[in-house]
């Protein structure tokens, strides 16, 4: 069949695909009469019977044709699709907007340039105004060492984040940077920063607060740290109460 063909009808495969699972064929061979689904897609029956020749050939459905009419059944590919569908839903219509995730990482040494990043003038004013309080001049490198870890981190990037505008000076342009309120240690309150420093990868945290880390919660290269990061989403108005 030509792929593009099946592009461009898929939506209404998905949607006779979704009312024959409605009709049973999601876990058993059902008998459907051209007749019966006609009349359920609002289609002709030659349509109908077109429609079940068309998703068998892109392996959605399991078709016999019998002496009594018609007998389908969904293809494991033809569960997938609904079930994808089904887990897309769920995520926009039962998100819970989580108000914060943890993120666990261990403490490692860079090579001083947090400090550098904190205290460029146009990046400071923008922490004192957006995140009311003016950073301790560093970053505190926290080594994510597990995949949930990673994966929260990179989680981050679909919510919504206190945005430092970059800027440029006579030598150079400074990047954007997306900040998260943070809780550190659950006790020290300050912001995940992201991209400040762009060499890092996904697989580093970088934390700045009003106070010097180290020193507050005595910690030292190796060290746990956990920090729960607040994310800000703005709930539908019908949530909201
Ligand atoms: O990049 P590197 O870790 O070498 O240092 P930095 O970002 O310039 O920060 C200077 C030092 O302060 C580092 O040891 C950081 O871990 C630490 N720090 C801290 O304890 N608390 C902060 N709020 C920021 C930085």
């Amino acid at each position: 069949m030509d792929p593009s063909a099946v592009e461009r009808s898929l939506h209404r495969y998905f949607f006779i695909l979704y009312r024959l699972a409605e009709m049973g064929a999601y876990n058993r061979t059902i008998k459907a009469s051209t007749e019966f689904l006609a009349e359920r897609l609002g289609v002709s029956q030659q349509t109908a019977s077109r429609y079940l020749i068309d998703l068998e050939r892109i392996g959605w459905i399991k078709r016999t044709t019998t002496v009594q009419g018609t007998l389908v059944r969904l293809s494991e590919e033809g569960k997938t699709q609904l079930k994808r569908v089904h887990s897309g839903l769920s995520m926009i219509l039962e998100a819970q907007y989580p108000p914060s995730l943890t993120i666990e990482g261990v403490v490692f040494s860079g090579l001083g340039e947090g400090a550098y990043y904190v205290t460029r003038e146009a990046y400071r004013r923008q922490f004192i105004e957006k995140l009311g309080f003016d950073p301790y001049p560093g970053t505190l490198n926290l080594k994510l060492t597990s995949d949930y870890d990673v994966k929260a981190v990179a989680e981050l990037d679909a919510y919504p984040a206190i945005e430092i505008s970059g800027f440029r000076n006579a030598d150079r342009t400074y990047g954007p940077v997306r900040c998260f309120r943070a809780l550190i240690n659950n006790r020290e309150k300050g912001a995940v920063v992201m991209a400040l420093r762009s060499h890092y990868n996904r697989s580093v945290l970088e934390v700045i607060a009003p106070v010097y880390l180290r020193g507050k919660l005595k910690l030292k290269d190796g060290n746990r740290v956990k920090v729960t990061v607040f994310v800000e989403v703005e709930k539908p108005e019908s949530e909201q109460g």
